[in-house]
């Protein structure tokens, strides 16, 4: 069976960047803490109405479509990772389709919603395709737009200093040479922790799940007289409407599952963590890289990290990492290139490349 390899890569962040001090004008909070506790000096978010998830995709992916070879119609299959996406639905995936200017080719496309593992899940899908042979050009994509589901006073203060926005994009296709491509992808979920990291409007739970809600006591979905629907007024003024984070706990988690998966996927193919090239862990928290990175054995210089640039762009991490450093010299023929992911869900995962 043919391997799948990474033909191209691309990513494309917007150029508003906004500064831990630009946080300060909407809620109580500094750079220092900031930092110390993340690592994050700045964030990119969209200017409302120039850019949108399917749109920063659409950039990154035609700079990943061009290092490929190929052209937008050359494309069989697009797999979009976002939790972030243009509409409630459809997907992501067929408005970048459109973007691209390749709705006419009718080729299909997928959204997978697994948040910061996102993309590690779409790439594995992607992987399948190729080895099957079903299909010879795949673009997987990480894309994300949170600014606009961030409460942005003090409130919200504990999770609207971490997310940005951005997109990276990959063309995957199938490769002869011996050895190189991706070796394994593994995945991993647990819904016994739905709740720790959620986003719980819109959606049909109607209170089903209350008794394992944690979100802030003030948070009641269950009232009947709000009808059946998925958002509604008393949501939107209690400010039901964003995401939740139990951080410590995400945290704990992060830290015993990135080093874990990542040692399951190099036993699988008998390697070491001595034979990574290049680590890119997901951009969660700068902490959290380097506690991995430590628990793991690997050296500084071996590790990616721009969460100090980009914040927490949840799916778009990985793809946007792993441009930057091909970019900067950092990946080459050869090279064992580890991607690992942890995020809501629970969900984990890595993909292990020799490039
Ligand atoms: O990518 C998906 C996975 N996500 C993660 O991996 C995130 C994992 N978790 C984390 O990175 C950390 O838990 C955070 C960075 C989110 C938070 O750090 P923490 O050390 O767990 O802080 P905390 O939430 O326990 O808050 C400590 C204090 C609190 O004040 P009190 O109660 O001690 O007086 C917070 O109210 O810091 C306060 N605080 C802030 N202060 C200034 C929370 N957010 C802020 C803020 N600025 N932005």
């Amino acid at each position: 069976m043919k391997k799948a390899k990474i033909a191209g890569v691309g990513f494309h962040v917007p150029e508003n960047v906004i500064t831990n001090d630009d946080l300060t004008k909407y809620m109580d909070t500094n750079d220092q803490w900031i930092q110390e506790r993340t690592g994050i000096k700045e964030r990119r978010w969209v200017t409302r109405g120039e850019d949108t998830t399917a749109t920063l995709a659409a950039k990154a992916s035609r700079i990943a479509i061009e290092r490929a070879g190929i052209e937008p119609k050359d494309l069989d299959f697009i797999v979009f990772a976002t939790l972030s996406a243009d509409y409630y639905f459809p997907g992501a995936g067929v408005i970048l389709q459109r973007e691209l200017g390749i709705a006419e080719t009718e080729i299909g496309a997928v959204d997978v919603k697994t948040q910061c593992t996102g993309f590690i899940y779409a790439l594995s899908m992607a992987t399948q395709y190729i080895e099957t042979g079903m299909y010879k050009n795949i673009l997987v994509v990480g894309a994300e737009v949170q600014s606009m589901a961030l409460d942005l006073t003090t409130r919200g203060r504990g999770i609207a200093v971490i997310f940005g926005d951005g997109a990276g994009a990959v063309v995957l296709q199938p490769t002869e040479e011996k050895g190189k491509g991706i070796l394994n992808t593994k995945l991993h979920a647990d819904g016994r922790y739905a709740e720790k990291l959620i986003m719980p409007v819109p959606g049909s739970h109607a209170g089903y799940h209350n008794d394992k809600l944690e979100t802030p006591s003030d948070w009641n979905f269950s009232d009947a007289r709000w009808g059946n629907t998925f958002i509604n007024e008393h949501m939107l003024t209690n400010s039901m409407i964003y995401p939740y984070m139990d951080g410590k706990y995400v945290f704990k988690m992060a830290v015993t599952k990135f080093p874990e998966v990542t040692k399951e996927s190099l036993d699988a193919e008998g390697l070491e963590v001595k034979d990574i090239d290049l680590f890119i862990p997901h951009q969660a928290n700068l902490r959290i890289s380097q506690f991995v990175a430590k628990r793991l054995g690997l050296p500084a210089e071996k590790v990616w990290n721009n969460i100090q640039r980009y914040g927490n762009t949840t799916a778009a991490s990985i793809p946007i990492a792993l441009a930057e450093a091909w970019e900067a010299g950092k990946v080459n023929d050869g090279d064992l290139v580890c991607l690992t992911a942890f995020g809501s869900g629970f969900t984990w995962g890595t993909a292990l490349i020799r490039w």
